[in-house]
């Protein structure tokens, strides 16, 4: 039987569309994988999609979609996506998947057993947007990943004691040093389980969409326990876990090196072999987001000049591990000189002089024994850079061996050899024209995790039938082709492109793939008409500076005994004492979302009483007719007491 392989890229979060970021780690996913498939590996490669938590849940509601009607769209999109895109997925998991359901809930369990999670509650600076507590974050700092103001929040979690894992992890990364890879990422780590860790919340009570803590109502599991265990859900009952390989990015390190190992650690479950993270792809050398809209998508480029090229160029062009920065332009340029020039030249150029002077019947090697010496300094560099994730590095190898060929051929001339009656110029163009068509043979070899379906095509045009014979690991060593064969029918592999008609062409698709995209995922439709309340009468500044509006802060909040509408809160206006305010928004926020929420309060108003509780005061929200209201909110922090103007 085989030797097993299996590798995971991240599972993505469905608030946003594949873009070229997700496609640039499941590519190498998808190379790494055809790469070991190569070596005689049994591989299996999982991808998914990460589905729950609050930022999921506004999305959909700002498409007007159930979580689960919206989650299922935008999965799909990274399904097909994919497909499209030929990267062979063997196993592609949604953490809405009723067994990984189980599968996360069995974790927790094994856990408590073990004594590893305690129930307490939680005071701390939380980032909405990314899902995450920001440890030693005061009150208004903001998120250190995407900058955005933090909100205090209380509520009640199960913890993690991730506090005492501490010596246990540091044991690990010395054990296996190659656990996380690159070193970089591996020393950054190591400084920051050595500079101490705390206990981890990995529940919450105030979301809905979410996977329920085992005997408890209102708790879901947390983002991170929920995700990870995905990559063992996707093989449950295969006796595929542990991973070989978490290929990620390198900005979720942190999740897979330090909680990941930790929550296995403390189930008594197996460890995953290694953690690869990758640096991040750039856009005009910026980062790329959905808020600013520069996300670059992959289908308008493999539309234009083909997946593989894509494929190519983000190999060869940036350095795995690194950042790199992706340009249109660049991606023309490498497409152009490396394969319309470099590969596809040598190609058909050697093919046409077999054609032409062989009549299309492969000769016999050996070959020019440089040439196969070079090659077989290439194989082992290859080989060497793919396993080290060195990618671009193993490119280049395979490219200095093209040019020695190139230069072979230009001087040894075979246009003039042929001419020649002398037995000894007839064996050099035996020989010149062996050693290109060994080389493109044994480079296509190399090449067959970078261009899986371009290799097969030169296969098949240097006469092969069963391309398989070509993937396999006795495949990579010189002199394999098989003299007296006769060459498969010739075609150009990779035509040239003309740069700025191409680029302009990948703009424009982006743009309409955008706005479908936007559609599906991103912006709120636009308010039919018939569904906005008639303005009220004009006023004047006199009349709106009568309105008193504060910012305060809830400290308390519970439900009105006998109201489906009503919450009974206590609000903080930078007065004396606390108001108390009575709020008809028990149907669209649940108290404990509200503690320690900002709202706008208006403060002047006359008391009133509300189910016999007098109310100080009235929170600003937002509704159509008939709709749940909004509460008024704040993008940066603001203190309490400010005034509204
Ligand atoms: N859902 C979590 C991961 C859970 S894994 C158990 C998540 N999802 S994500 O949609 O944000 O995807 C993040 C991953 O996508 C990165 O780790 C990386 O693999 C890839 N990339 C997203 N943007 C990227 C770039 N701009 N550049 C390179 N890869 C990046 O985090």
């Amino acid at each position: 039987m085989s030797k097993k392989y299996y590798l995971t890229t991240p599972i993505y979060y469905v608030n946003a569309a594949p873009h070229i970021g997700h496609t640039y780690t499941t590519m190498a996913a998808d190379l790494v994988a055809r790469w070991k498939k190569m070596q005689g590996y049994d591989v299996v490669l999982t991808t998914g999609t990460d589905e729950h938590g609050q930022k999921i849940e506004r999305a959909a509601k700002s498409v007007k979609k159930s979580p689960q009607e919206f989650t299922d769209i935008v999965s799909g999109e990274f399904r097909d996506s994919w497909q499209r895109l030929n990267l062979g997925i063997d196993r592609f998991k949604r953490t809405t998947d009723p067994e990984h359901h189980k599968k996360v809930q069995a974790l927790f369990l094994a856990c408590k057993e073990r004594g590893h999670v305690y129930k307490g509650s939680f005071t701390g600076q939380y980032c909405v947007s990314c899902e995450l507590y920001v440890n030693d974050a005061n009150q208004g700092d903001p998120c250190p990943d995407c900058g955005r103001p933090t909100e205090t929040v209380t509520e009640e979690n199960y913890f993690f004691k991730l506090s005492a894992f501490q010596d246990k992890l540091l044991k690990l990364y010395e054990d296996q040093p190659d656990f996380i890879q690159p070193d970089t990422r591996r020393n950054e780590v190591m400084a920051f389980v050595k500079g101490g860790l705390k206990d981890l919340s990995i529940s919450r009570t105030s979301i809905k969409w979410g996977i329920p803590v085992p005997g408890e109502e209102k708790h879901v599991f947390y983002v991170w326990f929920d995700a990870l265990t995905t990559y063992m859900s996707a093989v449950e009952g295969e006796d595929r876990w542990p991973a070989d390989l978490h290929l990620i990015g390198k900005e979720i390190v942190r999740f897979h090196a330090i909680y990941w190992p930790a929550f296995l650690i403390a189930a008594g479950w197996p460890l995953p072999r290694k953690v690869f993270a990758h640096g991040f792809l750039l856009f005009g050398n910026e980062k790329m987001s959905k808020t600013k809209g520069n996300l670059v998508r992959a289908l308008p480029i493999q539309e234009v000049i083909g997946a593989e090229a894509l494929r190519y160029y983000l190999m060869r062009e940036v350095t795995f591990g690194q950042d790199g920065n992706f340009s249109y332009d660049a991606l023309v340029t490498r497409y152009n000189s490396d394969l319309a020039n470099g590969l596809g030249n040598l190609v058909s150029r050697t093919l046409s002089m077999i054609t032409q002077y062989r009549k299309g019947v492969l000769p016999a090697g050996p070959g020019n024994a440089e040439v196969a010496d070079l090659a077989r300094t290439a194989i082992g560099a290859v080989r060497e850079a793919y396993e080290s994730f060195q990618f671009s590095r193993g490119l280049e190898s395979l490219w200095s061996l093209l040019s020695a060929v190139d230069k072979l051929i230009v001087e040894n001339a075979p246009w003039k050899l042929v001419k020649s009656a002398e037995p000894a110029d007839q064996a050099k163009l035996d020989e010149t024209l062996y050693t290109a068509a060994e080389t493109v043979r044994l480079a296509s070899s190399l090449l067959y995790p970078v261009l899986p379906e371009s290799t097969a095509k030169i296969w098949a045009q240097l006469g092969f039938t069963s391309p398989v014979a070509q993937v396999a690991a006795d495949a990579l060593d010189w002199g394999q082709l098989p003299a007296g064969q006769a060459l498969g029918a010739t075609g150009p592999l990779f035509p040239r492109i003309e740069l700025q008609p191409a680029v302009d062409k990948m703009v424009e698709l982006e743009l309409k793939d955008k706005a479908r995209q936007d559609a599906l995922v991103g912006k709120a439709p636009v308010a039919e008409a018939s569904n906005i309340a008639p303005l009220a009468p004009q006023i004047t500044i006199d009349d709106f500076v009568k309105v008193d509006l504060r910012v305060g802060q809830v400290l308390s909040a519970e439900r009105v005994k006998g109201s489906d509408k009503l919450l009974h809160l206590q609000i903080d206006i930078g007065e004396a004492t606390p108001r108390t305010i009575v709020a008809g928004i028990a149907e669209a926020y649940t108290p404990e979302q509200m503690l320690g929420r900002k709202v706008a309060i208006v403060a002047n108003l006359a008391p009133r009483k509300l189910k016999g509780i007098e109310s100080q005061g009235m929170i600003v929200a937002a509704s159509r007719e008939g709709e749940k209201p909004t509460l008024a909110g704040f993008l940066e922090d603001v203190p309490v007491g400010a005034r509204l103007k």
